[in-house]
């Protein structure tokens, strides 16, 4: 009989999934040597290499493939488990898990903290990652609720808006067009931009406008966050359309301009997901009714 351990399973599901044992670590919060160890005992306790690693890149071997095939299931049932004995225990205590796409980093921290401090027994694993990352998180169904600004076609989920999500024309302060009323958006086809990572959501909205609209885009610079790309349209490097969400209170709004150009903003919606017909445990439940009655907590901020 093999002694694996849960943890191990979990360290090995993580690099199976992600191919990087840095990346499994920096979502396990724990560190790569940590990683390394669990799956050096995990091979030792199945008897047989389960990732090689040629140059840089992570592959999983046979027994490997088999192991993920098996292990995503188990984890699950893990989950399910532990949520019944919390929901036996007493209705709110337990584990919450979120996932959330990266621009709502600026208003989940002001719903998940009043929540916290309602339900101290409910502790919160909140994943904050771009929207792909996001969306092969559904697909394995790892979280209990999901937020993101685009809810997929071709998934079979829940999908439910709580929150407006404008889209907004951002420059420099000093930008030649900064209070200039109702701007064609033909306009912009003459100006640089600064996108998104691909597998944004935010990427993927402007790319989607500027298509329809028939303009053409010109990429200046791809930059990893919306922090990065406000520095850079503040540095004068170009402009971005970005989620007003995104324009929190404290950083440079001095060095911005909201830039009026006609059809913006462009107004979206935020969104709580799920997979359809996903029975929702009694502490996610709880999180939704509390985030529909507290809705006032972020649109203060917005
Ligand atoms: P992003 O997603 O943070 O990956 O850009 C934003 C969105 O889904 O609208």
């Amino acid at each position: 009989m093999m002694h694996v351990t849960l943890r191990q399973l979990r360290a090995f599901e993580t690099v199976a999934r992600l191919l990087s044992f840095t990346r499994a670590a920096e979502e396990l919060h724990i560190t790569q040597p940590a990683v390394s160890k669990q799956i050096r005992l995990l091979q030792e306790n199945v008897g047989l290499p389960l990732v090689e690693q040629l140059g840089k890149r992570i592959f999983l071997t046979e027994a490997g493939r088999e192991l993920y095939a098996t292990c995503a299931d188990w984890l699950e049932t893990w989950g399910r488990f532990e949520q019944t004995i919390a929901n036996l225990k007493g209705v709110k205590q337990g584990r919450l898990r979120i996932a959330a796409v990266t621009t709502t980093k600026y208003f989940m921290p002001r719903i998940l903290g009043p929540f916290c401090a309602k339900y101290p027994g409910i502790d919160i694993a909140l994943e904050v990652v771009n929207r792909d990352r996001l969306l092969d998180r559904l697909a394995r169904n790892q979280d209990d609720i999901y937020v993101m600004g685009e809810p997929p076609e071709d998934f079979d989920i829940e999908s439910e808006p709580f929150l407006d999500n404008p889209l907004i024309v951002l420059a420099p302060a000093n930008h030649p067009m900064a209070g200039r009323r109702n701007i064609a958006f033909s306009k912009l086809a003459k100006e640089n931009f600064l996108v998104r990572e691909r597998g944004s959501g935010t990427r993927m909205t402007v790319e989607r406008l500027f298509r329809e609209r028939k303009t053409p885009l010109h990429i200046k610079m791809e930059l990893g966050s919306n922090e990065a790309i406000k520095q850079a349209v503040a540095g004068g490097l170009g402009l971005a359309l970005l989620s007003r969400s995104s324009l929190n209170l404290d950083t440079n709004q001095n060095e911005l301009a909201i830039l009026d150009v006609e059809g913006f903003p462009v107004m979206r919606a935020w969104y709580v997901v799920r997979p359809k017909g996903k029975q929702l445990s009694v502490v996610a439940a709880t999180f939704l009714e509390f985030l529909r009655n507290h809705l006032q907590l972020l649109v203060r901020n917005q």
